[in-house]
């Protein structure tokens, strides 16, 4: 019996709140989008029916305009700020964010439905419906006028929520004149140096500020709101969730060619997030047109989602040996060798384990087998030495912010342990 792999799936057990897990007791209290989505894959290695219920439970709170929230507020929780009463998003049938996360549902069901039996096809096509709902709802309603590709209105919504990426547009706008004074709590749960600034936490809350102000509606969210970026992640992700849901409409005898629609707005869009100069995949502000110059986890998704030219796809690569020599472990959120470099500080250079799994998926997809089992095997030494954190320092390997952390927990049973099922996909 391998000892982590105990301590993983207690530590599930233990985040578990009645059939859905919170990331981490405290810091995160309630139900996060694609954290349920990952953590559905740990589950999966010892309770498939656990695994489902995951999945369920986060589609309970899709709102009827098809979107799944960031964040499922099922009871008040002081622990967390912002939290129901802040957000006051009373669109779906749960308490929520009035934003959505990285749709990385469909790919998360589409890898349980090929690992699975003939059970598990009959759990994925009783949420089909509801699936392709949502990706409709990334393709319209968070497709801004004008823009080639879908766009994202806070940088909670791209999960990478204090990355550098985001300074263009954050520093684009103001925080609002009259901003309710009000208490972080994270700070109270977690080393203040390696969270988010007070700057940073005004504009995160004067966008809810406006979300609020504007019921919600998201087309005035998406066009007239104060943040409007391009995200990378948030694209390759729907991209690779498309061609899964493609491959599940196949299974289940449904109509491909609003999917096929999506999947060739969603390869030819690519090029929008070429940054010639860094010679990466990059984010990019949609007003003004300017990149992030960065290369983050989020740009080497491009294999992933089966995206870019060959040209983009060797420069990828050159940026990852790049970073993988300057790094002792990998994948950093941010480049260590570009400014604003922070090791331990929340998404400015510390490494993800979710991010770690898909990047090396769509490595060895696409014959990096060398990249995929080096993010591998640097997850698994990160891990054995520091325990199971929500990220870590890619110089030290130290663990850094959540401990108990779920997707880290459901990574490690999935991929990174030497017992995963899965350990030979990269
Ligand atoms: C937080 O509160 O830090 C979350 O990441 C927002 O989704």
């Amino acid at each position: 019996m391998n000892d982590l792999d105990e301590q993983a799936r207690a530590i599930l057990r233990k985040n578990d709140r009645g059939g859905y897990t919170v990331p981490t007791a405290r810091l995160y209290p309630y139900q996060w989008n694609w954290d349920s989505a990952f953590v559905a894959l740990g589950f999966a290695t010892f309770d498939r029916q656990r695994a489902w219920q995951e999945l369920d439970m986060l589609l309970e709170g899709q709102w009827p305009n098809g979107m799944v929230p960031h964040i499922l507020f099922r009871r008040d929780d002081p622990d967390y700020f912002p939290g129901p009463s802040v957000w006051q998003a009373n669109r779906g049938p749960i308490p929520s964010g009035g934003i959505s996360q990285p749709p990385v549902l469909s790919s998360i069901v589409q890898a349980l439905v090929d690992t699975g039996g003939e059970a598990d096809a009959r759990r994925a096509e009783a949420m089909f419906d509801k699936l392709c709902l949502w990706h409709r709802w990334w393709h319209t309603e968070r497709k801004p006028k004008g823009c080639p590709v879908v766009a994202t209105v806070h940088p909670w919504e791209t999960g990478r929520d204090n990355c550098p990426d985001w300074n263009i547009g954050m520093d684009a706008m103001a925080v609002h004149a009259d901003l309710e004074p009000y208490t972080r709590m994270d700070t109270q749960h977690a080393n203040p140096a390696q969270r988010p600034s007070k700057d940073q936490y005004d504009k995160f809350v004067t966008i809810i500020k406006f979300g609020r102000d504007c019921g919600w509606d998201q087309s005035i969210l998406t066009n007239e709101g104060p943040f409007l970026m391009a995200d990378p992640g948030i694209h390759f992700i729907l991209l690779r969730a498309d061609r899964d849901l493609q491959k599940l409409a196949a299974r289940f005898g449904r109509g491909t060619s609003e999917i096929e629609s999506w999947i060739d707005a969603g390869t030819t869009g690519s090029d929008y997030f070429w940054n010639a100069q860094a010679n990466a995949f990059c984010a990019r502000d949609v007003h003004s047109g300017k990149f992030s110059d960065g290369f983050t986890n989020a740009s080497a998704l491009c294999f992933y989602a089966d995206a870019g030219s060959e040209d983009q796809r060797a420069a990828t690569v050159a940026h990852i040996e790049r970073i993988g020599a300057a790094a002792k472990y990998m994948l950093p959120s941010w480049d260590p060798e570009a400014p604003m470099f922070e090791a331990q500080r929340y998404w400015c250079g510390p490494i993800w384990t979710q991010m770690n799994y898909i990047a090396a998926k769509g490595l060895a997809e696409a014959g990096h087998a060398d990249l995929a089992s080096r993010l591998r095997s640097d997850l698994r030494a990160m891990i054995e030495q520091s325990g199971f954190y929500e990220c870590f320092d890619p110089m030290t390997g130290a663990g850094c912010i959540g401990t108990d952390f779920s997707w880290t927990a459901a990574m490690w049973l999935t991929w990174a342990s030497p017992t995963a099922l899965s350990a030979g996909e990269a």
